[in-house]
């Protein structure tokens, strides 16, 4: 293109009603002009002046694109001489010709670990409303007590609460849930064992990248949580599905010969089936992992909200052996945009964990630490889980009395003892994933459990129902539409031709 072509093809391209300043515009066209190769090296730019008055711009707005063009390296100008643009196309030679050639044929992609990752991403694009499993009310918040506390410590903020946070996290917060979790969870720790984390997520992240090597063998219960399961896979972990029965997790002698570097659980309410790991079994594993020196992952992300009964000891709190990393979160309990979390570790790996928080993730957020431990010491933690405990067991029950009311004991409803979800049981022949989609596009939302196996071919059915972050009110008529999806999903199968397979789940 000479120069003449490039003032014309600029005024073609610029749009004079557009809302984007004229020197952002004339910028970016050159920018594309010089990378695309339509301006060839060495090509000589007209004057500010001739460009500005071809263009009926003004030279101001030349000189500024010139100047930026040279700052950023297309053009290259010297006093007197004028303008060129520069040679900067990739040489031949290490990412040459060939090389070159390849890409245009197959364009870069992502790791077949990142593949897989995505192909399984069981992360739901809505997280809001009936009946969102896992997902707390947010609109119960205290925000003003929490905007409160946070005005007061802004006016007075240190600089220390503004810089990256030491590893581990901020020490009045530290004890503040140290002393939360001995009385309220029965976890053996001192403050100096929890380290602050941006959630479960982050906590597991860590661990395995403090604990395992690519390729060790990672116990999860079958089902389990779909996020955990892909950071494990993430970490290069093989991951081993053992069943979970009605006193948890349930390894068979095949597994147990073959101990893993890892086991992940949900003792106080297996995730997604809702059970309580026995005494005997919390002792069984503690044993085996004590033993075969595997490391336990106590994943306690909800288990503050138990209706009936006080909350259950955590398995870590059994360990004489230092074997369990306990990981919570505060989403539950506050709000999940929060994204803080804790670990407790055994003494000996503190100063490892501290390190490698710091080094990974270079923690920040002293200041809503901070905030945290003022609402904690206050008593507005002790008070709002106690408040929403009341709150969710009401809405557990109209959504049982719900599901009741239109299907009778057809379709039973387990692991509703604790937490902020429930399972409703589906018959086995039911698509739970079908029906799931289909309620999704009915604008409710479930997770069918499907997701949560790994082997899928074994999974149960049934849909996982979040009720607390659904108003009382609507309960009902949230549920009435997706009974209606279930039950046309139900009635629509047809392999057993003499009783419909609704009957069949109805007299179950
Ligand atoms: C079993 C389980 N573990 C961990 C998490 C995530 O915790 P966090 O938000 O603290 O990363 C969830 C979220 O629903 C969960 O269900």
């Amino acid at each position: 293109m000479d120069t003449i072509i490039l003032a014309d093809w600029l005024s073609a391209r610029l749009d004079r009603s557009a809302t984007e300043p004229m020197y952002r515009q004339v910028l970016e066209l050159m920018q594309q002009a010089i990378l695309t190769g339509q301006l060839a090296p060495g090509t000589k730019l007209p004057s500010s002046r001739t460009l500005a008055t071809d263009l009926g711009i003004a030279r101001n707005t030349v000189l500024h694109v010139y100047d930026q063009l040279t700052a950023e390296g297309y053009v290259t100008s010297t006093t007197g001489s004028g303008t060129y643009v520069a040679d900067t196309a990739p040489r031949d030679g290490v990412a040459g010709k060939k090389a070159r050639a390849e890409e245009t044929k197959a364009p870069c992609t992502i790791s077949r670990r990142g593949e897989r990752l995505i192909a399984q991403a069981g992360v739901s694009p809505k997280q809001w409303g009936a009946f969102m499993p896992g997902v707390p009310d947010v609109a119960e918040f205290p925000a003003r007590t929490w905007s409160r506390l946070q005005a007061r410590l802004w006016k007075r903020a240190s600089p220390e609460l503004l810089t990256y946070a030491p590893g581990g996290g901020y020490r009045p917060l530290r004890r503040a849930l140290s002393d939360y979790l001995r009385v309220a969870r029965s976890v053996k720790c001192h403050p100096d064992q929890i380290i602050i984390t941006t959630g479960i997520h982050q906590s597991i992240d860590l661990a395995m990248r403090l604990l395992t090597d690519f390729g060790d063998r990672a116990w999860v219960e079958e089902p389990c949580y779909w996020g955990v399961r892909s950071v494990l896979q993430s970490s290069g972990l093989t991951l081993v599905p053992i069943p979970v029965d009605d006193e948890g997790l349930n390894p068979a002698a095949r597994d147990m010969a073959e101990p893993p570097r890892i086991a992940l659980v949900t003792p106080s309410h297996q995730y997604p089936l809702g059970m309580v790991m026995s005494l005997a079994r919390r002792r069984a594993l503690l044993e085996f992992a004590r033993q075969h020196k595997v490391w336990i992952i106590e994943d306690d992300y909800d288990s503050e909200f138990r209706y009936g009964s006080r909350p259950l000891s955590s398995l870590q709190g059994l360990d004489d052996a230092g074997q369990v990393i306990y990981v919570g979160s505060l989403g539950k309990m506050l709000y999940p945009g929060l994204r803080m979390g804790y670990m407790v570790v055994p003494d000996n790996l503190v100063d490892s964990f501290r390190t490698g928080v710091a080094e990974l993730y270079r923690e920040g957020q002293l200041m809503q630490q901070a905030v945290l431990t003022e609402f904690i010491l206050d008593g507005h933690l002790t008070s709002h889980v106690r408040r929403m405990r009341g709150l969710y067991g009401e809405r557990r029950e109209l959504l049982i009395n719900a599901i009741r009311a239109r299907f009778g004991d057809s379709l039973p409803v387990r692991g509703d003892e604790a937490g902020l979800h429930f399972v409703l049981d589906l018959p086995d022949f039911a698509d739970d994933r079908t029906i799931a989609a289909t309620a999704l596009s009915a604008g409710v939302v479930t997770r069918p459990l499907d997701n949560y196996y790994l082997n899928r071919l074994a999974a149960r059915k049934g849909l996982m129902l979040g009720y607390a972050c659904v108003p009382n009110d609507q309960i009902a008529p949230q549920f009435a539409r997706l009974a209606g999806v279930v039950e046309q999903a139900l009635s629509s199968v047809t392999s057993k031709p003499a009783v419909t397979p609704i009957e069949s789940a109805m007299t179950k």
